[in-house]
């Protein structure tokens, strides 16, 4: 989704800093780019539609630029194609400002209208022009460039964050929240802002989140931010741990095959310091987690959207089967236009790799103002979503590149299972012991996945992934808990090679999906060792028998026996099985993509983070 990126430097030129900027968040999907400068107090605007690398060849001879002022932004077209012409920043008709934008105006073409009759004439087919003629008119009457974007966004419905720089004697950066996230950060030398926080760590690792209502506004040294409804006030600057270069490739052709190859890491930070092996149970910080407030919740809601809905699929069956517990489970932008009824003492567990997903986040606030108490399970530390809810488990995954989530879906598992623990351990549904050995079955885990990512195995999945490369469909196949990595596996597959692949339950086949299965059409099926392993190797000989190619993943013998393709995983168990099961499938997808010449870390119309509806 559309990057926001802003510096002002007391002394030097900013325009390589926001190219930087642009460049780490590219990983975000974009289709045209741009930035506006403050040069000797003039607004100058270069945009260009297509990468990063279009944009850099039109300032071909302007890398020496000495404005110190500037923002940039990277956009993904929701109001007309993706041209020069609509790219960000745009200006107001006297380019006293030039500003960018992420999310909707919602009452655009109303505005429009009232400033075509004004006798504005527009440049773009974007609602974000409006926006820039209401600054640039409220500027003439306004103390400083801060209260002329307060006043415009009095006049918007919609949601956005937004930058502006203005010119004249006085530079001036400032920006605004009412939705999509936005972080700023200073220091002596310079402050910078940006819509993501993996911009601003290549500068400092201390940063402001701004909330909902806030306008702010940055100069080296020094950040003052105004709330709509409060005032001035303080927020609070947030130390973030992540390492810029965690952002680079280090060596690896893509993010995603780098991000795979970290699992097993990522599975030991999201447990690290949460067991407490003594009493068979899980440290989670927050009140919402404590005994008391666990011990009279009757339901669990989950709202999520792709691969983290599928996660939360997963921690359906954990926290059914461990403690005892009611779970539903909703895609978010469903929750959110069905009438929900929600009984007393639910608790709304919100899943998000991003902590910024629209509809994510509007269905944790409808839940909440039904009566539930917010609780998630989230990558990033100062997002909305974890801001919103009374307590969250971080995953710290360390940041996700890739636009195909993988890490953060295993890490997700993790910390869904250990929830349940502690579910189960609040609600006397499992013993100290109990509570004990269900912690002791993690230690599988981490060599389990380094058994799957060692070289030899990656080999094998990649020369059965080419063998398959030319079919004309896929089928996934899963049982129980292994049901939602069948729709993971298939969700890969399809988002970033580009092949039509379906996730289904495994019983379901003979319903229907059966009429498809013949040569051309792979089928990948879960087969780990548990209590409905004999009948998904039924569904293996169904395959079989007619004619269709069968990949089997698992860890059951007798249907890797049947499979003309088996890849063996390691059991651990049950509950944790998907954690393991997911890994095949993603280096599958992975390989399909390549063999394929994809844009693996940046598939066609796909955003990171869809902070829009
Ligand atoms: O940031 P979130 O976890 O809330 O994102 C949810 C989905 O947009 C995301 O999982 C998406 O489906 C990925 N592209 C899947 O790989």
């Amino acid at each position: 989704m559309c990057g926001i990126v802003g510096a002002f430097r007391r002394e030097g030129g900013v325009l390589d800093e926001l190219i930087e900027g642009l460049r780490v968040l590219e990983y975000r999907g974009y289709d045209s780019v741009g930035v506006g400068l403050l040069e000797k107090g003039e607004v100058v605007v270069h945009r260009r539609a297509g990468r990063i690398e279009e944009l850099e060849k039109l300032l071909e001879g302007q890398r020496g630029s000495e404005a110190r002022v500037g923002i940039g932004h990277s956009r993904w077209a929701t109001h007309g194609a993706p041209t020069d012409e609509n790219a960000h920043p745009h200006t107001d008709e006297a380019y006293r400002i030039a500003l960018v934008h992420n999310g909707i105006i919602e009452n655009w073409q109303e505005l429009k209208s009232e400033l075509v009759r004004a006798g504005v004439v527009f440049r773009s087919e974007t609602d974000t022009e409006v926006l820039a003629h209401l600054v640039g008119r409220e500027l003439a009457t306004s103390r400083s460039l801060a209260e002329a974007l307060g006043r415009a966004l009095e006049r918007v419905e919609g949601y956005y964050a937004v930058a502006v720089v203005s010119g004249g004697s006085e530079p001036e950066l400032v920006c605004a929240r009412e939705g999509p996230p936005l972080c700023v950060a200073a220091t002596g030398e310079a402050a910078y802002l940006a819509s993501d926080v993996l911009a601003l760590l290549p500068h400092t690792r201390d940063v402001v989140f701004l909330e909902d209502g806030d306008v702010a506004e940055i100069a080296p040294g020094r950040i003052s931010i105004k709330n709509r409804e409060t005032g001035v006030v303080e927020r609070p600057v947030r130390h973030i741990d992540w390492d810029s270069e965690a952002a680079d490739r280090g060596g690896w052709p893509h993010f995603m095959l780098k991000e795979i190859h970290e699992q097993p890491d990522v599975v030991a930070r999201a447990m690290f310091e949460r067991l407490d092996l003594e009493r068979g149970d899980v440290i989670l910080a927050g009140e919402a987690f404590s005994d008391a407030r666990l011990a009279v919740v009757q339901r669990v809601q989950i709202v999520a959207c792709g691969t983290a809905f599928h996660a939360g699929l997963v921690l359906r069956y954990m926290i059914e089967g461990l403690a005892g517990l009611p779970v539903d489970i909703d895609y978010a932008s469903e929750f959110r236009y069905r009438s929900p009824v929600l009984s007393p003492n639910t608790l709304v567990l919100g899943i998000s790799q991003s902590g910024e997903t629209a509809d994510t986040l509007a269905a944790l606030r409808l839940a909440t103002l039904l009566g539930a108490t917010p609780v998630s399970i989230c990558n990033s530390i100062g997002s909305t979503m974890v801001r919103e809810s009374e307590a969250s488990i971080l995953l710290e995954a360390g940041p996700e590149i890739g636009v195909a989530s993988t890490k953060a879906f295993v890490a997700m598992l993790v910390a869904g299972y250990l929830f349940s623990v502690r579910m189960a351990r609040a609600r006397g549904t499992c013993t100290k012991e109990e509570g004990r050995a269900l912690l002791d079955d993690l230690s599988g885990v981490r060599p389990g996945l380094e058994h799957l990512l060692a070289r030899d195995s990656v080999k094998r999945i990649r020369a059965i992934a080419e063998a398959h490369a030319g079919k004309k469909g896929f089928l996934f196949l899963g049982r129980g808990i292994n049901f939602p990595v069948a729709l993971e596996g298939a969700l890969k597959l399809k988002e970033i090679s580009y092949v039509h692949a379906e996730g289904y339950p495994a019983g379901e086949m003979k319903h229907g999906p059966i009429a498809l299965i013949e040569p051309s059409m792979s089928t990948l099926v879960l087969v780990p060792e548990d209590p409905v392993a004999d009948k998904v190797r039924a569904n293996v000989e169904q395959v079989r028998a007619r004619g269709g190619p069968v990949i089997c993943v698992g860890s059951d013998p007798e249907s890797l026996a049947l499979a003309e393709d088996a890849i063996e995983i390691p059991n651990v168990g049950r509950w944790l099985s998907p954690i393991l099961g997911v890994v095949p499938l993603q280096l599958f997808a992975y390989f399909i993509a390549a063999k394929k010449g994809c844009d693996i870390d940046k598939p066609r119309n796909l955003a990171k983070s869809v902070t829009v509806e």
